[in-house]
Formats: C-alpha cells, structure tokens, sequence
C-alpha cells in the first residue's frame, strides 16, 4: 500500500483483499486506526448473522465529527470542505473552510441543546440541498443525537410516518426550498405533518427563500435568530462505537419503509475508507456528488465520506436541467471538479438532451466518474466515457445499498480494471457470494445466482428501528448465516459481478427504491380504485418505471380523471417520486385460486413479453390475462 494510504495498484489490491479475507479484524483494526478515538476498542469483530447482531471496534468511544472536522484544523482549516452550488447559477457561491464550518456545526449543535436535544434522541431533518442541512446532520452528530433525513421530496404523510416511527423530539427544516424554475415552501409540508406527530417539541427553521412561514410559539424557532444565544464551543460528545448514528428510512417488499439503523465507528471507517480507495481521491481534488443527502449516497459520500478524508466537494442545490441541460456540466468547469459521482438516470436523460449542451463545455478538469444506484446499460456508460470523460477518466459503477452503509462493488479508479455494465470487484473486506434459488453457493465462474454477503463489514446496518425482528425476517432469514441484498448477479469468467436488480417487490425508479406494496396502498386511498397491483417495467431514461393496474371502484367515463385522481393520492401519500407512470384499468387480476396475485404475469404485459406468459390455466379467471394484454399501455 502506497504511504496516501490506497490501494495503488491491481497486485496491492489483492493484496489486501487476501488479507481482509485471512484476517478481517487485523484489517479492519489497522484501518480504523488512522482514526481519532476518544478510547481505543478492545475487542474489533463480534458477530452472528443470526440474531441479528453485529459489533466492531467494541468498547471504543469516538465523534464521528471530530474526524470530519476537528482532525482537520491543524494543518487544513483553511481548506474548502464545502464549495455551495446555488439553484440559480448567478447567485453566489458559498466556500466553507473546514475551520468555518467546525465552528457552524459546534453553534447549531449548541442550537440543539439550547431546545433541548439530548444524546440519544432522534432528530427529523428535511431541508433542501443548503449547508444548512450538512450542518444540520454533523450537529445532531456532535451531540450525540440521531439524524433521520427525511428526502425533501416526500410528502406530509410520509415524513409524519417518519417521525412517528423514530419518535423524534425536533425537525430541523427551511421556509423553502429552490429547485430548477421552481420555488416551493417546505416549513408548510412540515407543519402538515407535525399536526400528527406529538413527539416533536421543537421545530428549527433555516432561512432560505426568505419567505413568510408560520411559526408555532414555543415549538418553531428560526435558527439565525437562536445562533445570537450560543458560542462556537461544542465539544463532542463520546459515541459509543456501536451507538446508533443515523436512521434513514428506506422502501422493501412489504409494508411502511424501515428504518435502517447506522452505528457510530463501523460506519465511519467505512465511508472514509471506501471514499479514498474506491474513488482514489488525492489532496486538493474537488469532488462532486450529485445525490441528496435525503437519499444514503448523500450520507456516505457528501455528509460523511468526504469530510473524513479532509475532500474538498462541491454541494448542488438545484436539479440538473436547469436552467439548462449543462448545468452540471457547467458546474464541473466553474469549480474544476476532479471526480464526479452521479446516477445512470440522471446520465440517460442528459444523453437524450444531445450533445449540444456538452460541447461547450471543456470538463479537462475530470479525472474519474462514478455512477451509483441502479445498473448502467451499456449504450450511457459509453455516452458517459467518450463525452464526459473524453476517453481518459476511468468509471466506477459502484454497488451498494442503504443497508450496507459503503461501497462494497465496485473497480476502484484507474486502478482494478473496468467492464461496461459491470460493478466489477468486491472491496477489500466484503466477501459476495451468489446462492442457488434452494440457498446453495454457487462456486463455480460464469453463473447467475442471488448476490449475498458471507461476512460482516464495519457499516453494515445493525438493525431497523423499534423493530430488530423485521430486520433478522428481511435481510438474515431467507438464507440462513448470509446478509441477503435482494438483488441477482452474474459472476463473469474472471470473478467480476454485474448486478442484475431486484429479485423482491421493489422497483428502482431512477436509483429509488419503492415497494410495490407501498406504492398499491397509497394508489388504493384514491375513491376511484377497489384493488391494485403495481409492477416495474424498463423505462428508458429511469431504468424502471412504475406500471399500475387498477380495478376501478365504479365505472369510469373519464378515465384521465380517474388518473389524475390516482397519482394526487400517491403524491399526497408517498410524494411526487413515486407516481405512477401508467395506470391501466381492468376488470380483474390475475390471480391464483388462493387468492394471491400473479406478479410475474403482470410484469410479463408491463414489459410488453406476451408470448411469454406461461401457463395461465392455474388461475382463477384465466379470461382476465386476455383483457390485461389488450388493453396493455
Ligand atoms: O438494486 C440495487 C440498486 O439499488 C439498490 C439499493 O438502493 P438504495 O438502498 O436506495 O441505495 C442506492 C444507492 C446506494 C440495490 O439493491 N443498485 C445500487 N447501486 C447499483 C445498483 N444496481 C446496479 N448497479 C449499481 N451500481
């Protein structure tokens, strides 16, 4: 290993993985070593994917934002830690020193306790892309209580299930946000909910748009006013390696999003050291991530990962078409971005906005690209390679998922080989296998199977809140002794992986993830519907898209106000991400003579495969399927 500490070269990354497999805790404990720790660890790794339970560097204490920040001061806390991208391209630019911004976090943190927040108690965050929000999130850190981001996007109902759910004391929120042409008022959806959520005393407002919101006396506070009481003196609280950091709310099969629980030292030596090898970042680069911090792309490699690694990067408030298709092509030019990290979506639909908005811009100054959340085809990772990179930037397709924490597969730039399509190798330290339907390893190259991991890894979730039960049935139980992803893979002859997606009732939807439970639910709240079933199908720019078939409750003689009716309810109820891109009425649904429906014959017309629908004789109405292919969307 090279003295920048990664991983230099294909020879000294098997290097390491061998050892990572031969010993994980002599591993894992040199890594974490380069840390600061308030009290050294004394044992590294206890673990039994049964239970579930998992724990490392036990015993140590820790402020994950001490090495974000504190670490940092001495020799770099002149150095940007955050270069802010406002929505509109003529508004200023905001550079945050690492100094600045220690000192924003300790004053919010200071903030939190001023309201009250006690280490341990769960704090709701939902603001747009402002430093506030990184603030907000390393504050709530600092003091020891338990962010939840809440993506910015979802509706009232669905943060109020958030809250309610992690029962959390305080809201951190703006007046409102900008996004692209658009400006809407975020304190109003966090009044909505908060009209159901008892267990929120204090509300903490940032101002962004400058808007005039109401302000509850004696729960809301603006937080330019409440910095005035409070100095820059913070000191971080000591952690508890395996006390819970974050909760991030995320979509499965079944039921109300969980909440996936993240561990204060795991997690942290893993963002950071999955950040430096995976994207092989160098000091003075200037990294750029495209995801939310609502989403946990935003959590590892913007609010955590980079900040660890001393990274400069750049934050973006607005969206990627605005006020044009360049925008982020722009960005990379006006802030000389080195590496940007963004998702196949977001590349497909620049592609299909055509190469004028590209050539304007130079982009000499990108050295890697990274995509992450759903699978790349082909035909964008060229696009992306030849335009963006100009032929010269290596591309990491990264593999991981909100339960992971990291990065687990993935080539690590310019340094382990790249295939198209494909994630490639696992990191050191992660331990894929692929299992036979009937949970048999499959040792063999050249195969297909379900992608599950053998060994635990230090930011592995630990457990879904209030629920440790429903975390053991969804991730441990289906194969015994494995931590079951929930995607398919293939193994190609030379041992690298290409995800496949989902083999549950999740549909990934421009890299988010929605259960098709969640998404029926929400489409049944609408007066217009007795029963629905939702499929994903290929879309071309989002990867899937969301396909709802739909038994009306009373005979529709406007079906476009039947529609319009439908997706208010999923707005209203999940937020305008999850709305449906067709909606197909029928008379009945395919289903078996126990009364379950039959997915796959959906999914089968949703993505226009007629001819392969299997046997349909089995069911309880085998008339029901003609009705569905002829009137399919
Ligand atoms: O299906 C996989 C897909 O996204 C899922 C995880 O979603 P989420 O928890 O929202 O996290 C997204 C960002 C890490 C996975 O189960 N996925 C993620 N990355 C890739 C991917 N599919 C293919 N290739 C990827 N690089």
């Amino acid at each position: 290993m090279s003295t920048s500490g990664r991983i230099g070269s294909w020879s000294e990354y098997q290097r390491a993985y061998q050892l990572s497999i031969a010993d994980p805790e002599a591993f894992w404990a040199a890594e974490a070593d380069r840390f600061t720790w308030k009290r050294k660890w004394n044992r590294v790794l206890e673990w039994d994917f049964k239970k579930p339970e998992v724990k490392w560097f036990i015993g140590g204490e820790l402020n994950i934002t001490e090495n974000c920040l504190d670490r940092h001061l001495e020799q770099n806390g002149d150095r940007i830690a955050l270069i802010w991208e406002p929505n509109e391209p003529k508004e200023e630019v905001i550079g945050i020193s690492y100094r600045e911004l220690h000192e924003r976090v300790c004053r919010y943190a200071n903030v939190l306790k001023r309201n009250g927040v006690k280490k341990g108690d769960r704090v709701a965050i939902y603001m747009p892309m402002i430093p506030d929000l990184v603030v907000g999130v390393l504050a709530c850190a600092r003091i020891g209580a338990i962010h939840s981001v809440v993506f910015c996007g979802f509706s009232a109902r669905s943060l109020a299930d958030r809250i309610i759910d992690a029962q959390a004391v305080a809201v951190l929120c703006s007046d409102g946000m900008h996004r692209g042409a658009k400006a809407m008022s975020v304190k109003d959806v966090v009044d909505e909910a908060l009209t159901h959520c008892p267990s929120v005393k204090h509300c903490i407002v940032s101002q962004r748009t400058g808007d005039a919101v109401p302000m509850t006396v004696g729960r809301d506070v603006w937080l330019h006013a409440e910095l005035k009481h409070v100095d820059a003196n913070c000191p971080a609280e000591a952690m508890d390696s395996e006390d819970p950091l974050f909760i991030l709310y995320t979509s499965g099969s079944t039921g109300m999003p969980k909440g996936v629980v993240h561990s204060s030292g795991g997690y942290m030596v893993f963002a950071e050291y999955s950040f430096r090898n995976v994207f092989q970042y160098k000091k003075d680069e200037v990294f750029f991530c495209t995801a939310d911090v609502g989403w946990i792309t935003g959590h590892s490699y913007m609010a955590y990962g980079p900040l660890l690694a001393g990274a400069t990067q750049v934050m973006f408030e607005g969206v990627p078409t605005y006020p044009d298709a360049g925008r982020f092509w722009s960005i990379v030019d006006k802030h000389k971005v080195n590496i940007f990290y963004t998702a196949p979506t977001a590349i497909r639909s620049l592609m299909a906005h055509g190469l004028d908005h590209v050539s304007p811009h130079s982009l000499s100054s990108l050295r890697v690209l990274g995509t992450v959340g759903e699978p790349i085809n082909e035909e964008a990772w060229h696009w992306y390679k030849q335009h963006i990179g100009k032929g010269k930037c290596p591309i990491v397709d990264t593999w991981w998922q909100t339960e992971t924490g990291g990065i687990l597969i993935s080539s690590l730039a310019g340094v382990t080989d790249e295939k198209p399509s494909y994630a490639a190798y696992p990191l050191p330290g992660i331990q894929p296998v692929l299992l036979t339907a009937d949970g048999k390893e499959i040792l063999e190259n050249e195969v297909e199977g379900l992608l599950c991991i053998k060994f635990p890894w230090p930011s592995i979730l630990r457990t879904t809140w209030g629920d440790h039960e429903r975390c053991r049935q969804t991730y441990f139980s289906s194969y015994p002794g494995y931590y079951f992803t929930g995607d398919g893979a293939k193994r190609d002859a030379d041992g690298r992986y290409r995800i496949i997606g989902r083999v549950d009732d999740v549909i990934n939807v421009s890299g988010h993830r929605f259960g098709t439970a969640e998404i029926e639910s929400a489409i049944n709240e609408s007066e217009w519907v007795v029963e629905s079933a939702v499929v994903g199908y290929p879309h071309n720019i989002k990867g899937q898209g969301i396909y709802a078939y739909v038994i009306a409750e009373k005979e529709i003689t406007d079906a476009e106000i039947a529609r319009k009716d439908i997706i208010a309810s999923v707005v209203k109820v999940i937020g305008p991400i999850a709305k449906p891109d067709k909606i197909q009425f029928v008379s009945g649904l395919p289903k078996t003579r126990s009364g379950k429906i039959m997915r796959r014959i959906l999914r089968k017309v949703a993505e226009n495969e007629l001819g392969s629908l299997g046997d349909t004789s089995t069911l309880l109405d085998p008339a029901v399927v003609e009705e569905i292919k002829t009137g399919r969307l």
